[in-house]
């Protein structure tokens, strides 16, 4: 699995950050991030909502465009050790500078070094979406949304929203989204993934977006399933962070099958790798076990998501010859 090439459109950059790497940098700053390590050297939570506690606290040893640099730089090695070759991230202002424009500038300039210097060595090409986070509430987004606006173009091509769900109402970040859509942005929002089928609509309805991050609990209304399959709205699945946060029994369990089957289009993706156990080739290897998907399966689906992706037409152009080798 690992050999075949790979699009991935939901990753959190701080999420994938290896816990490795964040350990050293607050032994290197001399920064107390608390016990958010196992004692083998994984990240140690709960729940989702202690998994959001521990992003944050791992997030304080990112302090500056030079610590992102190295993130991503890192993020882009494992992600193509799997056969990606494709991949739009989360980014987000809040961890970069606070939603100050002028300080987002800078890391962002850092991070795209990064992705450049990564894809002269690695071939694998990044994108990012500028994501607020939900439970930093709307006024927040605004500046995010500001910050997105700004600096909108070849490399940030989207805007997305993602955080504790079960805050707040999707409604109160119109404002921000129509921001981001009339700076020329693509759209996208976590939504059903811990909320049920009315968040995805709503997602849909009161954000007008394209793709929703996970999405799937959209199963449990079939309706809204054959909406979603006529719309051609395209859903971010992530089955293993699913599974580790305990949404889903088991990889068999996981509805990203059965939503294939019913006609919506489902991409394949990791959230925040490190955190649930998981790459890219992990998942195409758990969902092979699960439900005996083939190399053709996989192709087709990783050609969607090139469909899905947010970048202009001649990256995906060039990204598509890489998906025939
Ligand atoms: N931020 C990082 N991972 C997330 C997830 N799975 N859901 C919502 N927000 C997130
Ligand atoms: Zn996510």
């Amino acid at each position: 699995m690992k050999g075949l090439p790979k699009v991935e459109l939901h990753l959190h950059l701080e999420g994938a950050a290896p816990p490795a790497f964040i350990r050293g940098l607050a032994r290197e700053k001399g920064i107390d991030i608390g016990g958010i390590f196992t004692e083998d050297g994984s990240y140690r939570f709960t729940d989702f909502w202690d998994f959001l506690k521990v992003y944050e606290a791992a997030c304080t040893t990112l302090t500056g465009p030079e610590e992102f640099q190295r993130l991503t730089l890192a993020v882009l090695e494992e992600s193509a050790a799997s056969g990606v070759v494709y991949s739009e991230c989360f980014l987000s202002p809040d961890f970069c500078g606070g939603g100050d424009l002028a300080a987002w500038r800078e890391y962002l300039h850092a991070i795209e070094e990064a992705a450049e210097e990564a894809e002269r060595a690695m071939d694998i090409t990044l994108r990012g979406i500028v994501t607020p986070i939900r439970h930093f509430g709307p006024e927040k987004a605004r500046q995010v949304a500001i910050c997105a606006a700004e600096t909108a173009g070849r490399f940030i091509t989207g805007f997305g929203i993602g955080g504790d769900e079960k805050v707040g109402a999707l409604k109160d970040f119109a404002w921000s989204f129509d921001c981001a859509r009339e700076a020329g942005l693509r759209l996208t929002a976590h939504a059903g993934e811990w909320n049920g089928p009315d968040e995805v609509r709503a997602a849909v309805r009161d954000l007008g977006v394209e793709r929703v991050g996970h999405g799937v609990r959209a199963i449990e209304d079939l309706a809204l399933v054959d909406e979603l399959a006529e719309k051609g709205v395209v859903l971010e699945c992530c089955p293993g962070s699913n599974v580790a946060l305990g949404i889903y029994p088991s990889f068999r369990a996981h509805p990203i099958a059965e939503l294939d089957r019913r006609g919506v289009k489902v991409t394949i993706n990791t959230d925040d790798p490190p955190f649930f156990h998981t790459t890219m080739a992990r998942e195409y290897d758990d969902l092979h076990s699960a439900f005996d998907w083939d190399e053709g399966q996989f192709r087709r689906l990783a050609a969607g998501a090139l469909d899905a992706a947010f970048c202009d037409a001649d990256t995906k152009t060039r990204i598509a010859k890489l998906l025939e080798t």
